[in-house]
């Protein structure tokens, strides 16, 4: 089983539309995926499951109240599952100072056995419990990285957080990045490319993400992508970003 962490502790760089449409499209494909929403922004789960009639949520995996596997919720689309997130993760009592909440998905996530191909796991902006727990629980890490001015601002620190993770999580076997939001009409972005190009090297994905308002639609709609707007340019970046890391995910070291 694959345990892929999308992590970034920058907001807004699609780390939950990526999360969602890359699971939308494994389980398309015939892959049984678990999401698991380890944001107390609940954004995932609020994207795609009614959030006022939620049942069992990650926050009583945190507490040690309930396994992985009693939390998963069908998503109504075949193959998708999803242990949800509540705001009230945040609360939580005591939960930064539990040592063993920072390995909760480590030793909850084996439980599952061979239920799924992937188990996908969505990380809150910030470097903190939640993503760390993610990451020591991860055998893949994917990182969304926006061309904008400031966006290798914030990877140095993640890289050290990862190095970290790594020293404790022998299963931790490659950290990919890919590009998202991209603006092609922009000199910027185009610009920003080549030096992340320049950087990242063989670490960053060659497919990307363009910024299509079909996709920020969709989450409104609460529909995948594919589901929304099949023919859309999110659809088929996402479709091309889903085979190349699939086939990371299989093959990578
Ligand atoms: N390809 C895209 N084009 C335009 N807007 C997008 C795209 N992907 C995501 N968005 C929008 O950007 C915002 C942030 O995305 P989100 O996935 O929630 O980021 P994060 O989880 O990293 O905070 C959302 O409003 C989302 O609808
Ligand atoms: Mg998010």
């Amino acid at each position: 089983m694959k345990v892929l962490c999308i992590a970034q502790q920058k907001g807004g760089v699609c780390k939950t539309t990526t999360a969602l449409s890359l699971s939308a499209a494994w389980a398309l494909g015939g892959r049984r995926v678990l999401m698991v929403d380890v944001d107390p922004q609940a954004n995932l789960t609020r994207n795609i499951l009614d959030y006022e009639s939620l049942g069992s949520d990650i926050s009583q995996i945190y507490a040690g109240k309930l396994h992985l596997a009693d939390a998963v919720t069908p998503t109504g689309s075949k193959n998708l599952f999803l242990v949800p997130a509540r705001t009230a993760l945040n609360r939580v009592e005591n939960l930064e100072r539990s040592l063993s909440a920072y390995t909760t998905l480590r030793r909850e996530i084996p439980k599952l056995g061979e239920d799924y191909d992937y188990v996908v796991l969505d990380t809150p902006p910030s470097l903190g419990l939640f993503t760390v727990s993610a990451l020591l629980a991860a055998t893949h890490v994917l990182v969304p990285v926006q061309p904008t001015f400031f966006c290798q601002e914030g990877l140095g620190d993640l890289n050290q957080t990862i190095v970290e993770a790594r020293e404790n999580n022998a299963s931790l076997v490659s950290v990919r990045y890919f590009m998202t939001l991209f603006d092609k009409r922009t000199v910027i972005s185009q610009e920003l490319a080549g030096l992340l190009r320049a950087r990242l090297g063989k670490s960053l994905f060659s497919a990307m993400i363009r910024k299509n308002i079909a996709v920020e639609e969709s989450q409104y709609a609460q529909k995948t992508i594919f589901d929304y707007a099949p023919k859309s340019p999110g659809a088929e970046d996402y479709r091309i970003l889903a085979k190349e890391v699939a086939a990371w995910l299989e093959n990578a070291s």
